[in-house]
């Protein structure tokens, strides 16, 4: 069955929020909270949506119709579920994550290419329709991931990703949820009442913003905190503070941290303090103490992400180019270091008509998701022969036992990574029970089939399978 399961993060602003509604740059992070949205095949055409985590399924409604328009295509005969590692409460920005994630899945489920400029653009733009105001960043940060400075016309201008690791931050809930829109439409009747001393605020807020981003490459973490003080006093002149916040913000700084400021809108939501290591325990007791509600929050953190199914831990077999055995590194290792050339397997399989059977692999493979490939495709993990591995991949895979028949082992590298492959053959005319889990689906081709599928760009076929199809001297 179909099925793709997407996350993304929520954020945090660390400076510049409210200016950068009138094209000021802000830095924002993004946290490990994330929101996780999977959508799987229906049984009729119905497009169906579970979200109990999403306060309304407007985004998710909307990111459906912009997807359409933009990509020329009807959505139909999905299901769509969400899941979530954070309460929409704390102002970690749900609706965006939610966006970001459900477009993104819409675009691997219907094999769309979509980069992350143009899911940043297109997910903006539903978060707009959807609620009117907001600079973006939210949907910046779900997308890209990481720490950087962003600024509303030209997107994430600059990465601080690296130079932000040694961040340490502690946030505290204030135990009100900020109506992020009814104060930003607020800010904008000051500014048009007190035009120059909004102004005003707005530009003092920019020079701490490119000021913090000069203390973020240093490292400079104490004079970041002190930034933060000042950004947070120039929030109070907007009156986006609150009491609570206030508070959390003074009793922070007095237990040690080197600065504190609310994040976001205001109103409510999260305070931030930037503190050293040693003052994190006091820190978040002193936030505790006058009500603050601490949330646990990594910053710094990736953005969306197809889910895998595979397991990233497993073992494979290294060998040298002899295939002698070297050391055994994970799958992740594996796929991430050319250098790390391992064992695997694959199997064509041909009918006895001739006809050669291809899978279509699912969506959730980490690698060459939604292509077609060879009948069995798979790693030979610590401690198994070539032989048990094609006998073990074949039953999970196509859930049939044959013998294979040894055909030749040969080194074979992709741009991503580097295979020492045993291919084997069979004969076998099914029935097939193919892996839900790996396969979306299988089926066997003519030699002139498979021609003008390529021919016509019809179907993406695995580098590995041509090869081997033209080595079995089948194309
Ligand atoms: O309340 P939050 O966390 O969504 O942040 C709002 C930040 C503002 O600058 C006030 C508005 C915006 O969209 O940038």
């Amino acid at each position: 069955m179909k099925k793709v399961s997407v996350t993304a993060p929520g954020k945090l602003m660390l400076m510049g929020e409210h200016a950068v509604v009138y094209g000021y740059p802000c830095i924002v992070t993004a946290v490990n909270q994330c929101l996780k949205v999977t959508i799987s095949e229906n049984k009729d055409e119905r497009i169906e949506i579970v979200a109990p985590q999403v306060k309304d399924t407007r985004f998710v409604e909307a990111s459906i119709k912009y997807f359409e328009e933009k990509l020329d295509i009807k959505v139909t005969g999905i299901c769509v579920t969400t899941d979530s590692t954070f309460s929409g409460i704390f102002g970690f920005g749900s609706s965006s994550a939610v966006t970001v994630a459900m477009l993104k899945a819409l675009s691997v489920y219907f094999e769309r290419d979509v980069s992350n400029d143009e899911l940043f653009l297109l997910a903006y733009k539903v978060v707009l329709a959807v609620q009117g105001v907001g600079s973006g960043f939210d949907v910046a940060a779900a997308v890209y991931g990481g720490t950087f400075v962003y600024d509303k016309d030209q997107g994430r201008i600059r990465d601080l990703t690296d130079a932000s690791k040694g961040m340490q931050l502690v946030v505290g809930y204030s135990g009100v949820k900020a109506n992020t829109v009814k104060i930003v439409q607020e800010v904008a009747k000051q500014k048009e009442v007190e035009h120059e001393k909004i102004t005003q605020i707005f530009s003092e807020i920019k020079q701490l913003v490119d000021a913090g981003e000069k203390c973020i490459c240093a490292s400079d973490w104490q004079a970041l905190g002190a930034l933060f003080s000042k950004n947070q006093y120039l929030l109070v002149q907007l009156s986006v503070s609150t009491q609570k916040l206030d508070a959390m913000v003074a009793t922070a700084t007095h237990a040690g941290a080197y600065g504190a400021k609310l994040s976001g809108a205001g109103g409510g939501d999260c305070m931030i303090a930037l503190t050293g290591a040693e003052h994190v325990l006091t820190v978040a007791k002193a936030i505790e103490k006058v009500g603050g509600e601490i949330v646990q929050a990594k910053t710094n953190c990736p953005g969306v992400r197809v889910e895998t199914t595979d397991d990233q831990k497993e073992l494979f077999i290294i060998v040298d180019k002899d295939d002698k055995i070297l050391e055994y590194r994970s799958r992740y290792d594996c796929h991430h270091d050319k250098s790390l050339m391992h064992r695997s397997v694959s199997l064509l399989v041909f009918h006895t008509d001739g006809r050669v059977l291809l899978q279509k692999r699912s969506m959730t493979k980490d690698t060459h998701p939604g292509y077609w490939t060879t009948a069995v495709g798979g790693h030979v993990t610590k401690g198994e022969t070539y032989d048990q591995a094609i006998v073990r991949e074949t039953r999970e895979e196509l859930g049939i036992g044959v013998i294979p028949v040894k055909h030749s082992v040969f080194s074979y590298a992709y741009p991503i990574e580097t295979e020492m492959e045993c291919m084997y053959t069979a004969v076998y005319d099914g029935p097939f029970h193919p892996s839900a889990e790996e396969i979306e689906r299988v089926e066997f081709f003519t030699k002139k089939q498979l021609e003008d599928a390529l021919k016509h760009g019809h179907m993406q076929l695995t580098e590995l399978a041509l090869y081997e199809l033209r080595k079995v001297k089948f194309l």
